[in-house]
């Protein structure tokens, strides 16, 4: 197959949005209307695919499913946005993880409650099933660490029997400030840490996190850091800081789901031999265009 024809897979949550658009954020104990409410295939890997897939590149999701009516509605959008999704994991016994969310269009702000009763994750094991000549980038969402290691050495071993032109890119995501996801680091050839963690690190800007986290990377990756309204920075191995401003819309109304916009045309922009700049910029004009719409739709007009 040519490199070209290769898909991106992403592995990680998919997850229903049940969102609550309203104008003013409301006081606790209240009983009042929003101004609309919809339901959303949500989750980062889940997200991502979006994004790739409307982008025309050719993308696959993997991840865990409950069946019933959730399923019936996640399935048949993931369909309708052309994503191959034969690599889905059915529980049969598990609930669907669902996040309510606030999206509050004066502000732009999401506040979500997320709850995962008993979805689990996808294992080393269901992912040596893989056949990976069909793909030339895989990306994880930061989940389950351990296992997704597990699976990045099984791409690193697969690689090292290929020739340059045929190995599989890695990136991971690591969005959440738990313990366990910081030990990606060292396996991605492309890292994206979110401000959240930078934070929680005690950095100030996407430079200084770079520069603290850089030796945490292996040899000759790129790490990347969004920062929300300031854009985005990321660094390579010879040490140079690129940087984005963000596009902001005339109106932020949704920022739900803009890292996972971010992320995946970043992946878009390098998958296909762009620059660590062009990416960047890339990366926030598409993000911020999606902070301008309520979801997905429309995103390139
Ligand atoms: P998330 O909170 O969804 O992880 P981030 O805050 O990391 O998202 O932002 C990802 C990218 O989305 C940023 O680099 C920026 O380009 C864009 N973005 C996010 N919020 C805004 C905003 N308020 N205005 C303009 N662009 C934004
Ligand atoms: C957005 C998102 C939502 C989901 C939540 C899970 O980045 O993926 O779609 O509800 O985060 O944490």
């Amino acid at each position: 197959m040519e490199q070209t024809d290769k898909k991106i897979l992403c592995i990680g949550l998919v997850c229903l949005d049940i969102i609550n658009v309203v104008d003013k954020y409301p006081e606790e104990d209240t009983d009042s209307r929003c101004l609309s409410q919809r339901w959303q295939r949500g989750g980062n890997a889940s997200n991502s695919c979006t994004i790739l897939a409307l982008l025309g590149a050719p993308c696959a999701f993997m991840g865990s499913v409950a069946p019933g009516p959730v399923a019936d509605f996640i399935l048949n959008d993931f369909k309708m946005c052309e994503i191959d999704i034969s690599l889905l994991l059915e529980h049969a016994e598990c609930s669907f993880p669902a996040s309510v969310v606030i999206s509050n269009e004066t502000t732009g702000s999401r506040t979500i409650l997320h709850m995962n009763r008993n979805l689990p994750d996808v294992t080393a094991e269901d992912f040596s099933k893989l056949d990976l000549s069909q793909y030339k980038w895989i990306h994880w969402e930061g989940r389950n660490a351990e296992e997704q290691v597990k699976m990045i050495e099984q791409v690193r071993e697969y690689n090292s029997k290929q020739d340059k032109n045929n190995q599989i890119t890695i990136s991971v995501e690591i969005e959440k400030t738990r313990e366990p996801l910081y030990q990606l680091f060292p396996h991605g050839d492309v890292v994206f840490v979110s401000k959240d963690v930078a934070v929680h690190f005690g950095f100030q800007s996407a430079v200084s996190a770079l520069k603290g986290f850089y030796s945490r990377v292996r040899k000759g990756a790129v790490l990347i850091c969004a920062w929300a309204e300031k854009g985005a920075d990321a660094m390579g191995p010879d040490g140079v800081v690129v940087h984005s401003d963000a596009f902001p819309p005339e109106k932020v109304v949704d920022t739900l789901g803009a890292g996972d916009t971010f992320n995946a045309s970043v992946i878009y922009t390098l998958s296909r031999g762009g620059s660590l700049q062009e990416a960047l910029t890339f990366g926030c004009q598409i993000a911020g265009k999606k902070c301008g719409i309520h979801g997905y739709d429309g995103i390139l007009q």
